[in-house]
């Protein structure tokens, strides 16, 4: 059995939720097991956590668990676009496997939660990776993504430049309709967050305009999906007004008729 540790440190739920999923990722996988782990808070005198075993959630990592892992997973919130504190300070004390290069050639990877886009995730990522590498770990990445970019937009072009106008019109479109579809279903994720019914807590947007603003998270979840569906409307009616027009000479591929 190989053992992935995730290794986490969150305030308000969303790494920690990030480190369940992949947990449960990791344990789809044939012959893998997920151990998670959390690092208590730091103070100004951190010596050692005030319970040994937090009031709920994963508990504490240690050293052992480090030595036992095949394989690491860490994850931070972003803050100020570094690594939260609590975390660093746990990868601070971890020179004795140093010394002995525990870690060293296995595979380790990184993840993180942020509020806003852009907001500083790729530097996190960074700051996380470095010790890792420091201690001889292989950090491993995705490459599906370049793969599958790559495929698409070859596809989107080949379809553009070579298929019927009618062919083109249906691919963008089923591009368009699973668009939306996601967005939607991420402004239902939302609302039910944002529910005061909802079992989790986590800090979305919602909940940082009801601080903000006192209004409650439900209000603005309802808001930004009334504003998605407007757009939406507003956009199907240009659609429909605008699809009897012979040519739209600003596509490319589209003949530019005689002046
Ligand atoms: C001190 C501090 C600094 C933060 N800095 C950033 C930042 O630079 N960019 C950003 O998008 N979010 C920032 N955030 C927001 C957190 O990254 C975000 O709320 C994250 O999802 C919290 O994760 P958690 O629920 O696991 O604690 C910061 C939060 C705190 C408390």
């Amino acid at each position: 059995m190989t053992e992935v540790l995730i290794v986490y440190y969150s305030r308000h739920g969303a790494t920690a939720a990030l480190a369940r999923h992949a947990a449960r990722g990791i344990e789809g996988v044939a012959g893998c097991t997920a151990t998670l782990r959390t690092v208590p808070p730091v103070s100004a005198e951190n010596e050692r956590p005030v319970k040994a075993v937090p009031d709920s959630g994963a508990p504490y990592a240690t050293l052992d668990d480090l030595r036992r892992a095949d394989g690491l997973l860490l994850g931070s919130p972003t803050r100020f676009g570094n690594m939260a504190a609590p975390l660093k300070y746990f990868l601070d004390g971890t020179s004795a496997i140093w010394l002995d290069g525990t870690l060293s050639g296995k595979p380790a990877a990184v993840f993180s939660s942020s509020t806003t886009l852009h907001g500083g995730q790729e530097s996190t990522l960074l700051t996380m990776a470095l010790p890792l590498i420091h201690h001889g770990m292989l950090l491993t990445g995705i490459p599906f993504t370049v793969v599958a970019g790559v495929l698409i937009s070859a596809t989107l072009f080949l379809i553009a430049k070579f298929a019927s106008a009618r062919v083109a019109t249906f691919f963008m479109s089923f591009l368009a309709v699973q668009c939306v579809l996601n967005a939607l279903v991420d402004l239902k994720g939302l609302f039910q967050m944002s529910s005061p019914f909802s079992s989790q807590i986590v800090h979305t947007d919602a909940a940082n305009m009801a601080n903000a603003t006192g209004l409650p998270a439900i209000f603005w979840a309802g808001f930004w999906i009334i504003l998605a569906v407007g757009i939406l409307w507003f956009v199907m009616r240009l659609y429909v007004a605008g699809r009897d027009k012979s040519f739209q000479p600003d596509l490319p591929f589209e003949e530019v008729p005689p002046v």
